[in-house]
């Protein structure tokens, strides 16, 4: 039995049922479908478009329905076209003909939304919390290694030189325009759609300040027609969380390059990593992998919102109901990726040595060397020249430039001189580059601190 009979004369074919319905997927929002029904029917109550004791027993009503549902007295009864008409339902089971008030000045339309917001809103706080996590656990383990030189990378070629800390707080960062784009969204979030009713308003004398005070929200809606339309909160929090699935994918893939045999720059604990059937010796890291694959199915999901949502005329289309399956894998997923990445990443061994040494094998100091020069009187391009010079000469004889004899070093340009060695050495390349944001190590120590501040006080 569907809540729409009436000017239907025939059974609802099983085949319509079953395609037509969403309980399966949008059962997981009673919680949020209750509370914006008890805020609905107080709001009734006090406007006097029902009476109040009647108001208040099916506020009461509803609390008992909520509380039997979370305790698993009350089944969902997945028969049901969806949440909202499941609850409906079973207050009218209940309370009988004052159950069937609570739709009055409503429509599932301004519902769903509704309940979508409270629950997403809800979903955000958890997800703020868990990036916070893993900024403190990025920053914590930074802070232990702000003098662990290792190679930077472009192309993946050793580049330039800088410190684990510094790289690791290169994530840090990124997580942080994460949260401040998730607080973005919230404000978004914040605002009522309730009572934007079917797409037309109402013609009752409701009151939407006070449902938005008693549901927080900032305000109300400004337009029904596209209260109910609306759906850019779901695509804005789907493409803000692919953000967070690309930057974990990211990271995921450098750990995995990182504790391959050919860096060996760190190792996963045992407990977050996987072994082979056949392979003894292997150690997998199924955890980075699995969280870079899954940001594909996240990424997707917001191409299907984007895709679902484009040529939709206004207002509500039943095609809005994709919304949810996408928009919930979504936060599942990121969801379960930040919790398994975290403690993956707080139990990593950091082998500095090995770092260090990756890091003296590959000309990451060529720059420094040409920046020597320089600040001897040539100009830039001549001592780049003269660099490659000098590079090519260490690779025809295997040496590097901390080996190559100064007099090899006179033959290319008469400039250098036996100080040149302190000026290329991987300590004293790191520690000069003290230009903001650079890697020197009292810069990444104090952006360690402004990091953490950030997330403590909820500046971010
Ligand atoms: N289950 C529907 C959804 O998720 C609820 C809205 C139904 N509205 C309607 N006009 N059929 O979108």
């Amino acid at each position: 039995m569907n809540l729409w009979t009436g000017r239907f004369k025939k059974e609802l074919s099983t085949i319509t049922n079953d395609f037509n319905s969403s309980i399966h997927f949008d059962q997981r929002m009673y919680r949020e479908d209750i509370t914006g029904s008890i805020a609905h029917v107080t709001m009734l109550g006090k406007c006097g478009i029902i009476k109040e004791s009647e108001a208040q027993k099916i506020c009461l009503e509803l609390e008992n329905i909520l509380s039997d549902l979370n305790s698993g007295k009350l089944l969902i009864d997945t028969t049901k076209e969806d949440i909202h008409s499941f609850i409906e339902f079973e207050l009218t089971n209940r309370l009988g003909d004052t159950g069937k008030r609570l739709h009055t000045a409503r429509s599932r339309n301004d519902q769903v939304a509704l309940d979508i917001k409270l629950y997403l809103r809800n979903q955000v706080d958890e997800i703020i919390a868990l990036v916070k996590k893993l900024v403190s656990t990025i920053c914590n383990i930074a802070k232990d290694h702000t003098s662990s030189v290792m190679p930077g990378y472009t192309h993946l070629q050793r580049a330039q030189p800088i410190t684990f800390a510094h790289h690791l707080m290169a994530y840090a960062e990124m997580f942080l325009r994460d949260l401040s784009r998730l607080s973005d969204a919230k404000k978004r979030l914040n605002e009522n759609p309730l009572g934007a009713g079917a797409l037309a308003g109402t013609t009752y004398n409701i009151d939407r300040t006070l449902t938005s005070e008693l549901l927080g929200f900032f305000c109300a809606t400004n337009n029904s027609l596209d209260s109910v339309s609306d759906r850019d909160y779901c695509l804005e929090l789907s493409s803000d969380l692919s953000i967070i699935a690309v930057h974990l994918s990211r990271f995921c893939e450098e750990i995995i390059m990182w504790c391959s045999w050919e860096f060996k720059f760190i190792e996963l604990d045992d407990a977050f990593s996987t072994g082979s059937s056949i392979m003894p010796q292997k150690k997998n890291p199924d955890i980075a992998e699995l969280v870079r694959g899954k940001s594909a199915r996240v990424i997707g999901n917001t191409m299907t919102l984007f895709t679902m949502m484009k040529a939709l005329p206004l207002a509500y289309n039943k095609d809005m109901q994709e919304d949810k399956e996408a928009v919930f894998d979504t936060i599942d997923t990121v969801k379960m990726c930040l919790i398994s990445f975290e403690p993956m990443l707080a139990t990593i061994k950091v082998l500095p040595d090995n770092m260090r040494k990756a890091a003296a094998n590959g000309f990451i100091n060529a720059t420094d060397c040409a920046d020597y020069l320089v600040k001897k009187g040539l100009p830039f391009r001549d001592a780049y020249k003269a660099v490659g010079a000098l590079v090519a000469l260490c690779s025809d004889s295997g040496l590097t430039l901390e080996t190559l004899p100064i007099d090899k070093y006179k033959s290319v340009c008469a400039d250098f001189d036996d100080d040149v060695y302190d000026a290329i050495s991987l300590e004293k390349c790191v520690n000069d580059r003290k230009s903001f944001g650079g890697p020197a190590p009292e810069n990444v120590k104090s952006q360690i601190e402004r990091v953490l501040l950030a997330i403590s006080e909820g500046e971010v």
